[in-house]
Order: C-alpha cells, then sequence, then structure tokens
C-alpha cells in the first residue's frame, strides 16, 4: 500500500545560491532533543548506516551514529538485521548518485520482508530538488528524507514517520546554522575529524557542494580547541581539521585565521594534525610558516588544481592561474621540506581542447605531485557549468584520464622510491585488508605503509624501515 508522504521542507536550490556575507553563523548549543515517548525506542533495535561521498560526510554519520545510539539503538554490521538504515549520500559526481539509487532499489526486498524497517536518506544529494521528487515519487520504500543542515533533528523525524504513518521529507535550503554539543560515535579511536568550518562560498562552476554544504560557517576557535583536547585526554594520535575550504576559516567571524588556528592545534600537543582541503587561492604565507615550524603538523598538502590552462581554469571560475598556483607550489616547496603535495584533477571540462589538457599534463610534470584523485567531468544540474555543452567525448575524457594517471603514476613511484632503505614514523591502523599478518597505516605525509610489525602496535605510532616502494603503497617492516 502506498504511503502518504508529508513533505515538511523540500529544497530549493535558488535559495541555497544566497549568500548573505559579514553575517556572522548562529551557535546552537545541545540542540538534540528527544522526547520522553522515544527515548527507548532503539531498545533492542539496530542501525546500519551506509556514508558515501567526503570526510565531511564520515563525520556526519559519526553524529548520526551518536543520535542513534542516545535513542538506545545500537549498531549492526548486515543490512539485513537492521531495524534502520541510514543513507548518507554524496553527489558530486553522477556516479555517486548512481550507486545510491542501486541501493535504495536493492532495499526495496527488505522493506517488503519487514514493514517495520525505516529507511532514511540523507546527505548532499538530497539537498537537490530533482533528487527529492524522484524519491517521492518513485522509491516508496525511503521513509525519511532529511537535509545536511538538520541532522540534529532526526530523532523527531523518526517519530514522526512511526506516529504519523507517513513518509517524512524535511530538507532546509537556508544557508545552516552551527551546532555544537552534538552526540557522536566516533569510528576510530585514536584519529578522529574535527570540523573547523562548514560550507563554500567558492561556488567553481562545475561544483555542486556550495548548494548542499550552504554558506561558509566557521565553528569558534575555542569549540573546535576544547574538542581538540579533549580527544587528545582521551588518547587520540590523530585530528584531521576539516573544511570544504580550510583556508577560509575564520573569515565570516571575529576569530584566529587558519594560520593562528593552526598554531593553537600544534600548541594543544596532539601528535598528528592533517587538514583538509584547503583551496589554493586562500593559502596565506603564515600558513606555510606555521606548518614549516610545527613537527606535530603533518608535512601533507592537498591542492587542488583541477587543471593547468588558464582558459580552463577562468571557465571553472577558480580564481588563479597557472603561473598563481605554480608560484605558490614552489613558495610551499622551498619553505616546507620534504612536503608532499597532492591534489585534485578534473579531465573533460565543456571545451578542454588538447592544447588545454597537454597544459595539465606539464603542470604535473612539473609539480611532480605524491599523488592525485583524478575524475571524469560530471555535469551538476543547477551549476553555471551544466549550463555549457558537455562536448567533450566519453571517448576522449577516458584517453585524457588514462594518460593523465599514467602520468601521475609515473612521479608517484619516484617519489615513493625514494623511501627505499628510510625508517619512517607510522601510526598504525591493523591488519591489512589483505593479509592479516601485515599491518597497514599512514606515514607522516600520509602514505599507506603496509609492514611485518606487532600487532599490539595498533594505535600507536611507530618506526617502520622501508624495503620496497610500490605505485600506491610502501612495504617495510618495523623497527622498534
Ligand atoms: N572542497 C574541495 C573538494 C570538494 S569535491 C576542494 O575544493 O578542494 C572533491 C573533488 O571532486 C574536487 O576537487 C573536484 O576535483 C571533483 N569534482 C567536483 N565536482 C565535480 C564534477 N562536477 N565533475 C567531476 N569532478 C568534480
Ligand atoms: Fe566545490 Fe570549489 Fe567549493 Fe571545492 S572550493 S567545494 S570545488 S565550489
Ligand atoms: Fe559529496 Fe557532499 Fe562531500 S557532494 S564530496 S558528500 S560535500
Amino acid at each position: 500500500m502506498k504511503k502518504f508522504a508529508k513533505v515538511v521542507s523540500s529544497p530549493n536550490m535558488k535559495m541555497a545560491a544566497v549568500r548573505e556575507l559579514n553575517v556572522a553563523p548562529n551557535y546552537q548549543y545541545n540542540s538534540v532533543i528527544i522526547d520522553e515517548d522515544i527515548k527507548d525506542f532503539g531498545l533492542n533495535k539496530k542501525y546500519f548506516i551506509r556514508t558515501y561521498g567526503c570526510q565531511g560526510n564520515l563525520r556526519d554519520s559519526e553524529v548520526i551514529a551518536g543520535i542513534l545510539k542516545e535513542m538506545k539503538y545500537s549498531p549492526c554490521q548486515n543490512v539485513e538485521e537492521a531495524d534502520i538504515i541510514i543513507l548518507n549520500t554524496c553527489c558530486v559526481r553522477e556516479n555517486a548518485e548512481k550507486k545510491v539509487f542501486g541501493e535504495i532499489g536493492s532495499l526495496k526486498s527488505l522493506k517488503q520482508k519487514n514493514p517495520n524497517l525505516l529507511i532514511g536518506v540523507c546527505g548532499c544529494m538530497v539537498q537537490q530538488e530533482h533528487i527529492v521528487t524522484t524519491l517521492l515519487t518513485n522509491y516508496q520504500q525511503v521513509d525519511i528524507i532529511f537535509g545536511t543542515h538538520n541532522i540534529y533533528q532526526l530523532p523527531s523525524l523518526i517519530k514522526d514517520a512511526i506516529l504519523s504513518n507517513q513518509r517524512i521529507c524535511n530538507v532546509l535550503s537556508n544557508q545552516g546554522d552551527i551546532q555544537e554539543d552534538l552526540p557522536s560515535c566516533r569510528a576510530n579511536t585514536y584519529k578522529a575529524w574535527v570540523n573547523i568550518m562548514y560550507g563554500c562560498n567558492k561556488f567553481c562552476t562545475y561544483c555542486i557542494v556550495p548548494y548542499t554544504r550552504g554558506k561558509e560557517r566557521s565553528r569558534k576557535s575555542v569549540d573546535i580547541l576544547n574538542e581538540i583536547r579533549q580527544l587528545k585526554e582521551m588518547g587520540y594520535k590523530e585530528v584531521t581539521l576539516l573544511g570544504q575550504n580550510v583556508n577560509a576559516y575564520g573569515k565570516d567571524i571575529a576569530d584566529l585565521s587558519f594560520a593562528e588556528l593552526m598554531e593553537q592545534v600544534a600548541l594543544t600537543g596532539i601528535d598528528r594534525i592533517r587538514f583538509t582541503t584547503s583551496h589554493p587561492y586562500d593559502f596565506s604565507d603564515e600558513l606555510i610558516d606555521v606548518i614549516a615550524k610545527y613537527p606535530n603538523i603533518m608535512k601533507h598538502i592537498q591542492l587542488p588544481v583541477q587543471s593547468g590552462d588558464d582558459g580552463i581554469l577562468k571557465a571553472m571560475g577558480r580564481r588563479y592561474n597557472r603561473k598563481q598556483y605554480l608560484d605558490l607550489v614552489k613558495k610551499i616547496k622551498d619553505k616546507i621540506k620534504d612536503v608532499s603535495l597532492t591534489t585534485d584533477i578534473i579531465v573533460g571540462f565543456p571545451n578542454e581542447s588538447d592544447e588545454a589538457f597537454a597544459q595539465t599534463l606539464s603542470l604535473c610534470e612539473e609539480v611532480k605531485y605524491d599523488s592525485a584523485f583524478t575524475f571524469i567531468y560530471s555535469p551538476r544540474v543547477g551549476t553555471p557549468a551544466a549550463k555549457m555543452k558537455d562536448n567533450i567525448s566519453m571517448d576522449v575524457k577516458k584517453q585524457r584520464f588514462n594518460k593523465l594517471t599514467a602520468t601521475i603514476a609515473k612521479y608517484e613511484l619516484e617519489k615513493y622510491k625514494t623511501f627505499e632503505g628510510k625508517i619512517i614514523k607510522v601510526l598504525v591502523d591493523g591488519p591489512s585488508k589483505k593479509n592479516e599478518e601485515i599491518l597497514s597505516g599512514y606515514s607522516e605525509d600520509n602514505k599507506l605503509v603496509n609492514f611485518k610489525g606487532d600487532l599490539s602496535s595498533v594505535g600507536k605510532i611507530v618506526n617502520v624501515k622501508i624495503i620496497k616502494a610500490k605505485t600506491y603503497t610502501l612495504e617495510g617492516e618495523q623497527v622498534d
């Protein structure tokens, strides 16, 4: 039987594009409210969360898990056992969305077997009008649709869906407040994601993120630093500061700049500090100096370039040209010894000529990245680039993609080879996925290291001697 859908609020891309600048965000504390009548609702029930997309989503899923735990749900490893399934989605490229629709389709049979099963879909995908319309019309199995701005309302959405026996949609497209003190179940006990800001104001012409995540808004430094100090006390070894564009931290509030914040984080004494992602446009000299100065700031910088061609960079709205990017790379390399640089690159953006693509290849040859995430351009509904003709054929896109990944791999292996014979520090994650007797972890500059070592080292930083370099990994053995 078809259930009626109650639409409390649905997304609006025009509203999502509005930016009132120079208005500080609203901070809300302890905003999760669990009504008395549902506070034990999850007793003897299980939850399953599937997360797609970036670290921002991984962190949001930790919060969703925290909220469900407060409602007394416990986690399970298998969708078949779950009483509530949450899909935390991504829409940065079409492939990401296809996977989610595939998964929602496959959940239909579970719902038929267990009509009490609740299925929730949240995250960036449902911040888009056309997706919400499709879900409401064609995917009856979805009970709750909520967005990136109102995760904290999950308990009342669950209550509403159950009491009203209706499907609920509540997605906001406002600029977003900042919710502090949300419950969370962190996925890891020695490394943690820490949001320092939300949203993005850059509006690169191909990108959907500014519409799905709202305005750039910074957390107060005091809240961030308190969180990190607490994590350190709990024994965490590593924090990764998160934002779509961390260099813009603090520009919306009278607080520290990102460089100043990094310095304060370094002074907490936590062993390892990472950050992602930094837009080249806002990368300050002060930040380079702070990274160079403090040994507990990892010498790895993800510096997305997207293209090496000035015309394409302009059409992408990236706010820098090839020369400015290369000058920044030079400054970083001169000041930060042994820095590891990685990047994101898109091939096949509208009107990308062979010559323009050759510029991207030559930039990669010049920078010699440690590694790169490479993507085929995917038009996103509602973005300025989607109005341009997607005029590069899939064949050409694939040829360029393969050429680019081969070039990146060549320099990657060259760089990895320089580690052979060296002893480096690795934060140990656990047995490697392929071989139980081999441990794996990440080096200070974020390289995956597989090594023979002692299981008791999991969660600790150990010294590993590198014996062999492969294209995407280093192999070695523990030396202490
Ligand atoms: N805020 C981050 C990245 C967010 S999205 C930053 O600016 O660095 C991660 C990457 O996905 C982007 O860097 C870009 O390379 C890629 N990407 C974003 N939109 C895309 C699209 N429409 N098609 C293909 N790749 C895209
Ligand atoms: Fe997207 Fe550009 Fe913002 Fe990154 S900086 S999230 S690529 S709009
Ligand atoms: Fe995807 Fe949203 Fe992150 S679109 S990459 S989950 S910000």
